[in-house]
């Protein structure tokens, strides 16, 4: 049997960390899928649209095998099962992100049978990066290219510097 994971974010933008959890995800999984979502937190107001976030992101994994990248605007639960992915994947960097992520998996849990929640630790090097922190970093002129695609710091830098 094929099994299917679904890494899903807001990936405002796909950062080194996030690409780190694909490479190890893409060793495990026959498929996996990232999915940038429409309809992140509430109280994420994300500076880039939903199209710009889904092109950085795939030009990020490009050189990843056997990884999609692909938007989603309905419940995670939706998609997941729309995918009929089995696997929901999700980083850990922190003892901080745990909170979070055991509502978040209990939910969908409740939301979605069957599926389960693994947590991957990103290599040591990633793991006090956040979109958030490299967006603050590139809006006050910091060099932001260790820890995202080039790509990605240039769309940042034109976002945010103007
Ligand atoms: N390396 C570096 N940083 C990482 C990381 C890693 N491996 N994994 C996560 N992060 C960081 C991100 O940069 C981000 O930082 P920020 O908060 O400063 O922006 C933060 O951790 C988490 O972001 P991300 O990984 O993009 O995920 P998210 O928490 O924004 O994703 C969704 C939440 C999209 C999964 C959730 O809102 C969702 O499922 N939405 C769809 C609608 C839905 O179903 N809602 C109900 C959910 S039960």
């Amino acid at each position: 049997m094929t099994i299917t994971a679904i890494y899903p974010g807001t990936f405002d933008p796909i950062t080194n960390g996030h690409i780190d959890l694909v490479e190890r995800g893409a060793k495990l999984f026959e498929r996996l899928i990232v999915g940038v979502a429409a309809f992140p937190s509430p109280s994420k107001k994300p500076t880039f649209s939903n199209e710009e976030r889904l092109e950085l992101a795939s030009i990020a994994v490009e050189h990843v095998p056997n990884v999609e990248v692909k938007a989603f605007d309905t419940l995670l639960a939706h998609f997941v099962r729309n995918e009929r992915a089995q696997v929901i994947l999700r980083g850990l960097r922190a003892v901080s992100d745990f909170e979070y992520e055991f509502q978040l998996a209990s939910m969908n849990r409740q939301l979605i049978q069957d599926v389960e929640t693994v947590f991957l630790t990103p290599a040591e090097q990633y793991a006090y990066i956040s979109s958030s922190l490299v967006r603050e970093v590139a809006a006050l002129g910091g060099n932001i290219e260790q820890f995202v695609h080039p790509r990605v710091a240039r769309a940042l830098s034109a976002r945010l510097r103007g």
